[in-house]
């Protein structure tokens, strides 16, 4: 690895192991550019405690636990990769958490989280079992999130499926894939 190399964090927030999400996301990581890592923590995998606004009460604790190898696994990142179901025409809980977390991470001692955020490029891959218009509240979620970050917003890939596989008859989605994070 140069120090130079992209490296992909993919982070599935699905409440199910290798649903659609997480399939499309995995067929589209076979097509990185060139040289890049991928590296790959389920949410399922690493779960954090409901969060809880502390920004008034005092200071944040340094992250431990899971919530410490989720900070260091995105500080690492060049490249973060949320991946997800819709839910509600949102983002699923363990996502949402996840996010939630950064605003204690930007808040811990030590981290500089904020500032070693900045310039990582946020992509993200949805299923749903509905239009693609339905993700648009979502899409439009992750756009700000990016800006309030300073992170270039890479896209999002979507895929159409409500069973696990479905996501393999979705042709549309597994052209784009191919392309998805070399395009452009
Ligand atoms: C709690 C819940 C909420 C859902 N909300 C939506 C929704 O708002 N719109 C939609 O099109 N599909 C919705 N779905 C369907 C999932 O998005 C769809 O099954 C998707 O393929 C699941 O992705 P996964 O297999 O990666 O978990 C919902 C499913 C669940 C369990």
């Amino acid at each position: 690895m140069t120090d130079s190399a992209r490296r992909f964090l993919f982070l599935p927030g699905s409440t199910r192991h290798m649903g659609n999400s997480e399939q499309l996301a995995r067929l589209a990581a076979q097509h990185l550019p060139a040289g890049a890592e991928q590296h790959w923590l389920n949410l399922l995998d690493y779960p954090l405690p409901d969060f809880v606004d502390l920004r008034h009460d005092g200071a944040y604790a340094a992250p431990e636990g899971h919530a410490q190898t989720l900070a260091d696994a995105t500080l690492q990142a060049t490249d973060l990769v949320l991946v997800m179901p819709l839910y509600w025409y949102t983002m699923p809980v363990p996502t949402k958490r996840y996010l939630d977390y950064w605003s204690a991470w930007m808040r811990a001692p030590g981290l500089d989280f904020r500032t070693r955020m900045a310039g990582k490029t946020l992509w993200a891959v949805v299923a749903s079992s509905g239009a693609r218009s339905e993700v648009q509240p979502l899409a439009d979620t992750l756009l700000l999130t990016a800006q309030y970050m300073r992170m270039p917003w890479g896209g999002l890939l979507f895929g159409n499926g409500s069973r696990p596989g479905d996501i393999l008859q979705d042709q549309a989605a597994l052209t784009a894939a191919e392309t998805f994070f070399t395009a452009g």
